[in-house]
């Protein structure tokens, strides 16, 4: 059989996106050499440098290149120059919300693993956690309050506005049954996190959820109601594998999680749709703070990279080889700046890239 060509859109975005894929796409192609496989690139704007281009931040010459892909690989959108223009028409929204519309991606996985030689950047005391941690969160991510009507009418001494969460049981199932896997392949536990105390959709997704469970007879399932499961990753992570979570509650509790890990620059994302298509991007944001310095961290970047390997192209021994290169450069003490310690090896952006690509 011939190697395989893998068509991937490049959205590298704001900020520190396009230094971080730069030291990604060395990276991938090294993987194709290595595993037989073939990537074929093309590189899009998104974000706010898509809006000072074209005036919009998700231009349709963009969607084209994304459609004829086979997979995303998105750096990240957004600053402090665009801040200013009205909610909708902002980076972070008017790019990355349509996207996972259009192109269906239901399923969103962050990962949130605290490694433990870096135990000592999480928040958390270090003797709760003394191997550090390793929960998957998965985010249902094109229903919910993200996508429901909205609106916003005069009243009598004001406005009134109206967000909608909405769900379906078949939304709800397409999602169950790929935290069920996902666990299978982990500590096969799901957690759905709900507020079935209130929410009608919550007691949807409960009903659901339960009698899915079924088919799945090797993984416990249990249930927890969302202001509970943000005290409990606080004081023990490891009591959870998978954290099962509708949009929103996914979206607050993955940034908890991020930040118990100890660096944003660390954690990749997937984004899945039905079928192998998939967007993949750091959870961090674009740094302005940092942007153009040459000292992000391009590791989320770069196990974005491997997740695409893994979820779109089946690629496992090469998401498995990058992400053991990863590991290598972090216990050979390669550090960047947001999680350098004395005693380690600073590097930069570039040299951290490299160091990982000669453990590949
Ligand atoms: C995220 C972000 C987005 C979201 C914003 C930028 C629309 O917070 O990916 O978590 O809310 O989903
Ligand atoms: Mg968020």
């Amino acid at each position: 059989m011939s190697n395989p060509t893998y068509k991937i859109a490049i959205l590298s975005g704001d900020g520190i996106g396009p230094e971080v894929m730069a030291a990604t796409l060395p990276i991938l192609n090294k993987a194709g050499e290595k595993f037989g496989f073939k990537t074929s690139i093309t590189e899009a704007l998104v974000g706010g440098c898509a809006i000072d281009a074209t005036g919009s931040a998700l231009p349709d010459a963009t969607v084209n290149t994304c459609k004829q892909a086979d997979a995303i690989l998105f750096g990240s959108v957004g600053g402090p120059k665009w801040e200013s223009l009205p909610p909708t028409q902002q980076p972070e929204r008017a790019a990355l919300l349509p996207l996972r519309k259009i192109f269906g991606l239901y399923a969103n996985l962050r990962p949130a693993i605290c490694h433990k030689d870096l135990i000592h950047a999480s928040p958390i005391k270090n003797s709760l956690i003394p191997d550090g941690f390793d929960v998957l969160c998965m985010r249902e991510l094109t229903g919910g309050i993200y996508f429901g009507e909205k609106k916003t009418v005069a009243v009598a001494h004001g406005e009134r506005s109206i967000d909608t969460m909405v769900y379906e049981t078949s939304e709800i199932e397409r999602i169950t049954h790929l935290a069920f896997k996902a666990a299978a392949t982990r500590r096969k536990k799901v957690t759905l996190v709900d507020k079935a105390n209130v929410l009608e959709t919550s007691v949807l997704w409960r009903k659901t959820v339960k009698a899915i469970a079924p088919q799945y007879p090797d993984i416990k399932l249990d249930f927890i109601y969302v202001d509970n499961a943000a005290m409990q990753v606080l004081k023990n992570p490891n009591q959870f594998d998978v954290l099962l979570c509708e949009n929103m509650f996914g979206d607050i509790l993955s940034d908890e999680l991020a930040a118990l890990t100890g660096s944003l620059g660390l954690l990749p994302s997937a984004s899945l749709a039905e079928g192998t298509f998939g967007l993949y991007e750091p959870s961090g944001g674009t740094a302005p703070d940092i942007a153009g310095k040459g000292i992000a961290n391009p590791i989320a970047q770069i196990l974005s990279a491997a997740l695409m390997l893994r979820y779109s192209f089946a690629q496992e021994k090469a998401a498995l080889a990058i992400e053991n290169a990863v590991r290598r450069a972090l216990a050979e003490g390669y550090r960047t700046g947001d999680i350098y310690t004395e005693g380690t090896k600073k590097v930069g952006t570039t040299e951290m890239g490299n160091a990982i690509l000669s453990f590949l």
